[in-house]
Formats: C-alpha cells, structure tokens, sequence
C-alpha cells in the first residue's frame, strides 16, 4: 500500500484530507504535526489524528529549531514584510516542509500532502521547499482539487465518515498561530476599511486599556540573536514567551497590513507579533549604535530583498546562503543591551549601549572635553560641495527665478 504524509494542524480541514486520502488513493495516511508553538491547537492532536483515520501520528516540538535557525536569522537580517509583517506564518512553512520530508523518508512514504489553499502563498513555500530538500517525494494539495465547495460539505463528510467535528461554533476568522506571532484573516477584515472589531485579535490588549504605566524590557544581544532579559540569560523560546506576554498585556504588536501576495493578488490581514515587534525595534536600535554608517546602509537593501525571499518561499536557496554571509558578518558587533519601554501599544527606545558602540562621547559632546577638529571641516566642505558648486557655475540660474545662462548662449544663433 502506497504511504503518505499529511502535513496535520488538527483543523477541519487536515482532518478531513486524512479521510479523503485514503479514499481517493487508497493509501496509508500518516499524521505529522509540527509544534511551532501554537499552543492552543495542539491540544489532543495526535488522538485526533487516529480517530481520524490515521495509521501513525508524529508529532514533533520545533520551537527551539524554528526560533534558532529560522527566526532569528530573520531578526539579524532585520526582514520585515513590505516594511511591516515579521513573516511568522512565511518563516515557519520551510521547517514544516523539513519535517514533512524527515517523516516522509522516516516513513518510506512516496507523497506528502497539505493543507494550503490554491490562492495562498503557502502552497508555494511548502512545495518549493519539499522539491528543494527532496525531488524525489510528490505533493499534493487536496485543497486545489477537492469537491468540497463550503465548510457546510466538508462538515458533512466527516459526520458521514466519524470524522471528529469540533463542535465549537466556527471563529469567524482564519487564523495561523506560532510563537513567532498570528495571523488573522476573512470575516469583516476582508473590507479593508473597516476597523479590526476587538474579537479580532488574539493575544494582545487594546492599547487603550493597557496599563497607565509603562513597562520596560531590557534585552540583551549577542552576534544579533537575544539572549537574556533582565541580566537573567533566557532559551529563546523563554524569551520570545515572556516577550509576548509582557508586550501582549501593552498592547505592543498589533499590525494591519493590506500585503501584495506572491500569487498576485492583494491581501488584508491583520498580525499581532509582541516579541517579534520588540525585539526588531531593540535588535536596530542596537545597529544604529555599533553599525558603520555604510554597512547600514547596505544592510537596509538586504532586508527587503531577504524579506522578500523567505515570504516568497525561497529560504532552501542559494540566495539565503549568500544573503546570510553577509548578514552574519555586520553581526559580529550587535551585541549589548537595549532597553525598551512599552507603553499603550508602543515601542520607545530607553538605553542602549554596547562594547562595539562606535558612539564616541569625545567626538559628539559640545562640551570643552570636545575632540572633533573644527577647523577640518573648512577643507572638508570645499571639496565635498565642489560638484555642487560646479553644476550651478555652468548652469547658473537654473532651479531658481532667474535664467538659465548656459540653455540662453546655447540658443542664441551663431
Ligand atoms: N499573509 C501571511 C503570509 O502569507 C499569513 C498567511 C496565513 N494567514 C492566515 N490567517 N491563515 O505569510
């Protein structure tokens, strides 16, 4: 019998792709649930998968993996989503994708199966990284071909089959969730006029009803990854947690973006990342103090075209490798302390300082301590204004009222 691995959230969804699997291709299903930290779904997931018709049902904790070697890079390379969205749905799918094919050779199974729709950028994430990692194994999305019109049908199917049916009412949303940070998406926010309603959001409190004092964080960096809060050194699953969970009690985190999608259509969505927020805000904070001012700059370009990659799917590419080099490189001076202060669901930056800090105190102050050489900048601003200064020799009057000396001979007849 032909083995296949479905890529398992416990959802309506996977838990009637088990079923309609072994249907349709009368083959083994095998569950496999990645633990990326969404808490909340994972509850009772591999009973779920049996019940459902699963012959095994992996189940595997990828928190410390995610955060290490796949958020973390991000946060280094400072990669926001079209300048906003920590990309904590994007970022997860490649390390899914890992494991799916783990469990697939594990398994000796021929085909993995998921759980992405046909519009998303998801099913781009998934199936470039499972033909990255392993050519060999197929994919399909029952999802793109299935006959299931509504949730009414695939609701249905289940109750004929014994599928478990969560008998909850249906959030009105559709949610992805890991540590990293949510995504919320349909119901009203389809409208992209209209005001996210409270029920919206998941883990973070209005900002108008966060506390009347702030909080402060005070982290600590090392080579560009965090690594304590508060003098106490952390694992980053304990400090991304406790990150969100102060940040979520402020109101930090909130985001509502309309994104342009990989498959080219525009998308709202609304994302509420705490940790993610705080610790992009301190992590440049750090930069501004220990980064040359050209590296920056650079540094700048690279963010969005590494954004642009991990949401476009393309983490298993060479163009990771070559981008991670050179963000590793500018890393080796982004260590020290940050302080942050969260208040009614904003960020302020409250300290910072650092062993790399190429703030120099003697350059900067206007006090007598000053060392910077005055008189230097006579010379410095001849030559650095020369070429403006030429420019409006030859074309004197040019950008303002009067005329253009060099157009008015170059007209005149000869
Ligand atoms: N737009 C985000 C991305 O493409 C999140 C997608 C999943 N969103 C959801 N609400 N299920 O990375």
């Amino acid at each position: 019998m032909e083995k296949l691995v479905v890529a398992y959230s416990g959802g309506l969804d996977t838990s009637v792709m088990v079923k309609w699997l072994h249907e349709k291709f009368n083959a083994e299903v095998i569950t496999a649930t990645g633990d990326l930290g969404q808490a909340r779904e994972l509850e009772g997931v591999q009973a779920k998968a049996y019940a459902t018709g699963a012959v095994k049902a992996h189940v595997k904790d990828l928190k410390k993996e995610f955060l290490e070697d796949y958020v973390f890079p991000t946060l280094k390379a400072g990669a926001l989503y079209e300048g906003v969205y920590p990309m904590a749905t994007s970022i997860g799918r490649p390390l899914l994708a890992k494991y799916m094919v783990e469990v697939a050779r594990q398994e000796k199974a021929s085909v993995i199966a998921h759980g992405c729709t046909g519009k998303g950028n998801d099913q781009v994430r998934f199936e470039v990284s499972i033909a990255a990692l392993a050519p060999e194994l197929r994919c399909i999305a029952p999802l793109r071909e299935w006959e299931f019109r509504s949730r009414e049908e695939e609701i249905a199917y289940a109750r004929k089959h014994g599928i478990p049916v969560a008998a909850t009412a249906k959030n009105p949303y559709s949610i992805d969730e890991n540590i990293w940070g949510t995504a919320i998406e349909c119901g009203v926010l389809e409208d992209p006029m209209v005001e996210p309603p409270a029920d919206a959001y998941q883990l973070t409190v209005d900002p108008a009803l966060a506390p009347d004092a702030p909080a402060y964080v005070e982290i600590e960096f090392l080579d560009g990854a965090p690594v304590a809060l508060g003098g106490t050194p952390l694992s980053a699953v304990e400090l991304v947690g406790m990150l969100n969970r102060i940040g979520g009690a402020h109101g930090v985190g909130r985001m509502d973006l309309v994104e342009n999608r990989l498959v080219g259509i525009k998308s709202r969505e609304i994302y509420e990342a705490p940790a993610a927020v705080i610790l992009h805000f301190a992590h440049t904070e750090l930069e501004r103090l220990t980064l040359d001012k050209r590296v920056m700059n650079m540094k700048a370009h690279m963010a969005n075209e590494y954004a642009d990659m991990v949401y476009n799917g393309l983490w298993f590419s060479p163009l990771r490798n070559a981008l991670d080099a050179f963000v590793s490189e500018t890393q080796k001076s982004v260590t020290g302390t940050v302080r942050v202060k969260l208040f009614k669901g904003g960020t302020a930056i409250a300290g910072r300082k650092s062993v790399y800090s190429l703030y120099n105190a003697r350059l900067a102050t206007y006090t007598a301590e000053d060392t910077f050489d005055h008189g230097a900048s006579e010379g410095f601003i001849k030559i650095f204004g020369l070429p403006v200064k030429t420019y409006h020799q030859v074309h004197a009057g040019a950008g303002t009222n009067g005329e253009d000396v060099a157009k008015k001979a170059a007209l005149e007849p000869r």
